[in-house]
């Protein structure tokens, strides 16, 4: 494993509202609770070990459900054209999808920077890289890059990202602050951050709780970590799509 923490497998997501949604990993005893002090370092006084500001933190999603993100339901239930076309990306620029999974929108981010601009995927876990190698080889998506990062750092040089796309993958960051101060260097001077989660102001939005975030939680966090919203878009069907940009 060269991950610089020991991942195990939970397989007993079983008291899940989602019940597609796959198994998850998490950090070994030792490594969790170091990852909860730094935490609870960065967040408000009073947070318990495995809370940031207030919210709980979601166990990470296993390479082995890899499918589920790719599966062939999800633009109806998601509307993904209509958030990449939110996103606003043109040919040139350098666009960044964090926690990018097996790649369900790196690929079609890498398009739409085409062509002169890069898709840079990145994620903790090396089997979801590989699998999103494939995938972008099967394309035939040449401008694809990818980067395994630890759980606090992304490893993405500064000023170089126009637009930083965290679909899906905030809500289970071991490290939000951390990771948000690295993110934020890693914007160019006018980029964009964008949010994207599951609304959990909306009961009737299949999601376990804990992988859904309210749109107050998300400008809360974002904002203890000096961001700013610059707009929002909500007319996805099940989630907040919110752009910061740095202060
Ligand atoms: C629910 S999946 C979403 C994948 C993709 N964004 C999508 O929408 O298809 C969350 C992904 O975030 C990754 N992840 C979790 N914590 C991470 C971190 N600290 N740094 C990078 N990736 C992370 C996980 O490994 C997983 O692949």
């Amino acid at each position: 494993m060269t991950r610089t923490l020991w991942i195990s497998i939970a397989l007993a997501a079983t008291a899940c509202q989602q019940p597609e949604k796959p198994a998850v990993v998490s950090a070994a005893p030792s490594a969790r609770a170091a990852l909860e002090a730094r935490t609870a370092a960065t967040s408000n006084a009073g947070d318990a070990p495995g809370f940031y500001l207030g919210r709980q933190i979601a166990p990470t999603m296993s390479h082995e459900g890899a499918d589920w993100l790719v599966r062939p339901e999800r633009e109806g239930e998601e509307s993904s054209a209509r958030m990449l076309k939110e996103l606003k990306l043109e040919p040139g620029m350098t666009a960044c999808d964090f926690g990018a999974g097996n790649g369900f929108h790196t690929l079609v981010m890498a398009k739409s920077v085409a062509p002169g601009g890069r898709a840079v995927a990145i994620d903790i876990q090396p089997e979801m890289l590989e699998l999103l190698r494939g995938r972008a080889k099967e394309a035939a998506v040449t401008n694809v890059d990818t980067i395994l990062s630890t759980a606090t750092d992304p490893k993405l040089p500064p000023a170089t990202c126009d637009l930083i796309l965290l679909a899906d993958v905030y809500h289970e960051l071991d490290d939000p602050a951390g990771v948000l101060a690295h993110l934020k260097r890693a914007l160019k001077p006018k980029g964009t951050l964008a949010m994207l989660e599951f609304r959990a102001e909306d009961p009737k939005v299949p999601i376990k709780p804990e992988h859904k975030m309210s749109r107050a939680q998300i400008s809360r966090e974002l904002e203890a970590n000096g961001f700013v919203l610059a707009r929002s878009f909500d007319e996805l069907p099940w989630q907040h799509l919110m752009f910061f940009s740095a202060r």
